[in-house]
């Protein structure tokens, strides 16, 4: 009775692996979510917001003032200078917003290339649009790209490049160098650039996030996207958001009418507060999170796996060979058996090297300090 896009179906590994966790009861490192509440000062503004007497449809685009709040937020952050009429829309999350972009750009049998591991929706997107996602391997030991493996993925029916950054799964953070890799490829073969940068304020060590619309010649032809779970630990609410030159943001626009049409309207308003006062309440977010990175990943070396450090974004990457010889997935499903912790395997982030996968499994760092002991101590459970 369905139709051919939804036949074959899996469950997600999210899915998978929560289940099991929760029938052993272990610690969960494995889903992007916080184990802590959003912050008091955003929860206040967001109760203020209810009572504001705009509770009916939100316009198509978005609320203006928060459009207004997202496009001074990214000149004075960054210099970018985003038209609140023409070049924002606001999504159900992040997730709408690359659901829309692809649909907006490709066309069934057209193809889409995505550095791998990648976030697991964009491969769902391109099912859902019928075109072919094209995976450019990010390669061990740091995650980095070959521009030839990038060039040599693009054929005449190559519409966009989708990157994530910083990353997820592997935390890492990419350098101007390789954007400017990424932008001379671009406009050698008029591709267009989905930036997805959900992770944005989360990046250690003194680096700067560095959004791909500011690289030069690709301001033109990015389709930046943004959200505000990650930023606000507020992964419940779904208010996402499309940065992109008008044209772009036509084709977005005309997709996103027909899937959700306007997004929540009182939160949407309450962000229009938020964002404009939130620069130290992101530091200090992120200093937090730079802290428990550090400590997971000096217990994960005790533990006896061999991480590669995260830039930014709340995950990392480790491979186990030190410990088993079994795959991701196995090695997964026995920690959770017997030790009582959760994370989640790579191989399912991977579409061509899928063997780099099977060897890593995804930590997360998004949790409270307890948590992350009490994982400590599970593992050194004999
Ligand atoms: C890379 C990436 N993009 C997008 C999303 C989805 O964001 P949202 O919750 O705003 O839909 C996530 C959530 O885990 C993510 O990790």
């Amino acid at each position: 009775m369905s139709a051919n896009r939804v036949a074959n179906s899996e469950t997600t590994i999210f899915t998978v692996v929560n289940t099991l966790a929760a029938q052993h009861n272990a610690v969960g490192l494995s889903q992007g979510a916080p184990d802590f509440d959003t912050p008091r000062w955003v929860l206040d503004i967001i109760k203020e917001a209810f009572d504001a007497g705009r509770n009916q449809y939100a316009p198509m685009s978005g609320v203006p003032e928060f459009r207004q709040a997202i496009s001074g937020i990214y000149r004075t952050k960054y210099g970018l200078s985003f038209d609140t009429a023409t070049q924002i829309t606001v999504t159900s999350g992040a997730t709408e917003a690359i659901f829309d972009s692809v649909l907006a750009l490709c066309d069934p049998g057209d193809e889409l290339i995505a550095f791998e591991p990648f976030f697991d929706s964009y491969a769902g997107s391109c099912k859902m649009a019928g075109c072919t996602m094209k995976a450019v391997t990010l390669h061990l030991p740091d995650f980095s790209f070959d521009r030839k493996e990038l060039e040599a993925a693009i054929t005449p029916r190559t519409k966009a490049i989708i990157i994530n950054n910083p990353n997820n799964p592997t935390g890492k953070v990419y350098t101007m160098e390789e954007l400017t890799v990424l932008s001379e490829v671009a406009n050698k073969y008029n591709l267009t650039i989905i930036s997805d940068e959900v992770y944005e304020n989360l990046v250690f060590d003194g680096l700067k996030h560095i959004p791909t619309a500011t690289v030069p010649g690709l301001a033109d032809r990015t389709i930046t996207i943004n959200s505000t779970a990650k930023t606000f630990s507020a992964t419940g609410w779904k208010i996402g958001y499309i940065c992109a030159p008008a044209p772009l943001t036509q084709a977005v626009q005309a997709v996103h009418q027909w899937v959700t049409f306007a997004v929540n309207h009182p939160i949407q308003l309450a962000f229009s507060k938020i964002l404009p006062i939130s620069a130290d309440y992101s530091k200090e977010f992120c200093a937090e999170m730079e802290k428990r990175r550090d400590y997971l990943l000096a217990r994960t070396t005790e533990w006896g796996f061999d991480p590669v450090k995260p830039e930014g974004s709340y995950f990392f990457m480790a491979t186990f060979d030190r410990l088993s010889k079994k795959s991701d997935m196995e090695f997964m499903e026995e920690l959770i058996k017997t030790k009582q912790v959760a994370l989640i395997p790579a191989s399912p982030f991977y579409l061509s090297a899928v063997d780099e996968g099977h060897r890593l499994l995804r930590f997360n760092f998004v949790k409270s300090m307890a948590a992350l002991e009490q994982a400590d101590k599970n593992m050194r459970r004999l």
